[in-house]
C-alpha cells in the first residue's frame, strides 16, 4: 500500500493540522516527517481547540497511529507539555503514540544557541521561533546530535555532558548577552526526558516498511510549508529542514516510488510569519482585515502573522516541486465581503514579466502583476455542500485550477472540523 503525504504550499499554517484531522478516519497510520516543536497545528472540534506541535494530528482518533519520524527533531520539554495536554482525553499513548529512534533531540542549549544566534544577527534576524530547531539541525548533519535512541545507552548522559560543553563555548563566542540558568533548564530537561522514556521508542523506517506489507494506508504530515523548505525556500529566511515532498522520503524511510497522492493545501489569500520576502504583502487596511478576521496569530509564538494576497507565481513553484496531486484551500470565508479580490499572476523581474519564482524575491526586485477578481458577500461558514458555494467563488476556485493544472478538491470554509467541503 502506497503513502499519501500530505504538506503546506506557502509559509506554513495553511491548515494542515486541521485537514490532517479531518482525513485520519481514512487511514492506520499519520506519520510527523520532519520539523519540531516550531510548528504549531491547530484542530477543532465538539467547540474545543487544540494545538499541537510535534505530535501527529491523528492524535484524537481512535484507529490511527500516530508516528514520530526520524525527520522530527524533537524538544522532551515541549513533548511533555503536550502530553500534559492530551491527559484529560484519555488516549492509550504508550499504543497510539510511537516514536522513531533516529528522531534527532533538542537540548536546552539548542534554544539557547538559536537565541544567540538570532540576538547577534540584529535587523537580519531569521524570526525564528526559537525553539532550537536550526542549531539542533545543525548537530545532525553535522554529526554531533543526540537522538532518541541514544537514550537507551547507559553512557547517553556523557554524551549530553559533552555537547551541552561544547554548546556552552559557541553561546559565548556570539556577540549576543544571553541568560539562562541552566541547572534550572537540565532539571526541566531530564525530568521530561524521564516521560519521553515512558513512551515506545521503534525503528520507525522497518515498521512502515512492514505495515505497507500488510496495506496499512499511511498519511504523511508535513510542517511548515515549501516556500520554508530549506533548498527551495526563501532562504536564508527558512527553516532547517526539507518541507517539501522528498522531506517525508528522507523523514520517514519511505522511497519515492511508494509515494501516490500528494495532497498540497494552501490559503485562499497568503501569510507569512518571521522575517523575509513576501511580494504579495499588503500593509493597508485589505491586509489588516485578513489578519482580523482569519485571526492570524502564529499557533506557536503567537506573534502576529504578515498577511497579503493569494501568490501564484509562489504557488506554481511549490505545486511543481512537491508534485502535487491534490489541492486543498483552505480559509475561503476569511475572504468573504472583499469587493473585490486580487490574484499575483506574474512578476516584473529586472524589468521583464516573469511567471516563475527567480533566485531573488527581495521587494527591490519584484514587483507584482494582479488580476483582478469579483469577491462574494455570503458567509461560507455554514455551508456544508459544494453547491452552495456562490457563483464568484466557484469562477475563483476554477481560476486556480487553471492556472495551477491541479484539481481543488477540499474547500474549508472555518476552522471546525465539520466546516470542510469536499468537490
Ligand atoms: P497549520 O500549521 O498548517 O496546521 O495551521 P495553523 O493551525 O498554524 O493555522 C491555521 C489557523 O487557521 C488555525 O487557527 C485554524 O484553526 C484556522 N483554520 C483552518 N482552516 C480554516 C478555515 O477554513 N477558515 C478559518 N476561518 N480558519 C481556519
Ligand atoms: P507550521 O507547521 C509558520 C518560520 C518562523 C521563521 C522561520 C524559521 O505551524 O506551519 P525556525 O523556528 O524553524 O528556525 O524558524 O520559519 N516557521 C513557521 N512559520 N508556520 C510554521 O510551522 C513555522 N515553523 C517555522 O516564523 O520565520
Ligand atoms: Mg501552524
Amino acid at each position: 500500500m502506497a503513502v499519501d503525504l500530505l504538506l503546506g504550499l506557502q509559509w506554513g499554517d495553511e491548515g494542515k493540522g486541521k485537514i490532517v484531522d479531518v482525513l485520519t478516519k481514512d487511514y492506520n497510520i499519520i506519520a510527523r516527517f520532519q520539523g519540531g516543536p516550531n510548528a504549531g497545528h491547530t484542530l477543532e472540534f465538539d467547540g474545543h481547540k487544540h494545538v499541537l506541535h510535534t505530535i501527529p494530528s491523528g492524535i484524537f482518533h481512535d484507529n490511527a497511529i500516530n508516528l514520530v519520524g526520524n525527520g522530527v527533531v524533537i524538544d522532551p520539554v515541549i513533548f511533555k507539555k503536550e502530553l500534559d495536554n492530551l491527559k484529560k482525553f484519555d488516549l492509550d499513548i504508550q499504543k497510539k503514540l510511537l516514536i522513531s529512534r533516529k528522531a534527532h533531540l533538542i537540548l536546552p542549549t539548542h534554544r539557547l544557541l538559536d537565541a544567540a544566534s538570532e540576538a547577534s544577527k540584529g535587523k537580519a534576524k531569521i524570526g525564528s521561533t526559537l525553539k532550537g530547531i536550526g542549531p539542533t539541525y545543525m548537530d545532525k548533519t553535522g554529526r554531533n546530535g543526540i537522538r532518541v535512541g541514544d537514550l537507551e545507552l547507559t553512557d547517553w548522559k556523557d554524551r549530553y555532558a559533552s555537547l551541552r560543553d561544547k554548546h556552552i563555548s559557541m553561546i559565548d563566542f556570539y556577540d549576543a548577552k544571553i541568560d539562562y540558568n541552566l541547572d534550572e533548564l537540565e532539571t526541566e530537561f531530564f525530568a521530561a526526558v524521564k516521560v519521553l522514556k515512558t513512551l515506545t521508542f521503534i525503528d520507525s523506517e522497518e515498521y512502515l516498511y512492514q505495515a505497507q506489507k500488510a496495506e496499512k494506508t499511511i498519511l504523511a504530515e508535513g510542517a511548515q510549508g515549501s516556500l520554508l523548505d530549506i533548498d527551495f525556500g526563501t532562504y536564508p529566511f527558512v527553516t532547517s529542514s526539507t518541507t517539501t515532498a522528498a522531506g517525508a522520503c528522507t523523514g520517514l524511510g519511505v522511497a519515492p516510488t511508494d509515494i501516490n497522492e500528494v495532497f498540497g493545501i494552501f490559503k485562499a489569500y497568503t501569510t507569512r510569519v518571521g522575517s523575509g520576502p513576501f511580494p504579495t504583502e499588503l500593509f493597508d487596511e485589505d491586509g489588516a482585515t485578513m489578519g482580523r478576521v482569519g485571526n492570524e496569530f502564529g499557533a506557536t509564538t503567537g506573534r502576529p502573522r504578515r498577511c497579503g494576497w493569494l501568490d501564484l507565481v509562489a504557488l506554481k513553484y511549490a505545486v511543481r516541486v512537491n508534485g502535487v496531486t491534490q489541492l486543498m484551500m483552505m480559509k475561503g470565508d476569511v475572504l468573504s465581503g472583499f469587493k473585490t479580490l486580487k490574484v499575483c499572476t506574474a512578476y516584473i523581474y529586472q524589468g521583464k514579466e516573469i511567471d516563475h519564482l527567480p533566485y531573488n524575491i527581495e521587494p527591490e526586485n519584484i514587483e507584482p502583476i494582479y488580476t483582478e477578481m469579483k469577491g462574494w458577500a455570503a458567509d461560507l461558514t455554514g455551508m456544508t455542500e459544494a453547491s452552495q458555494l456562490p457563483e464568484n467563488l466557484n469562477t475563483y476556485i476554477e481560476f486556480l485550477e487553471k492556472e495551477l493544472e491541479v484539481p481543488i478538491k477540499i474547500v474549508s470554509v472555518g476552522p471546525d472540523r465539520t466546516q470542510t467541503i469536499k468537490r
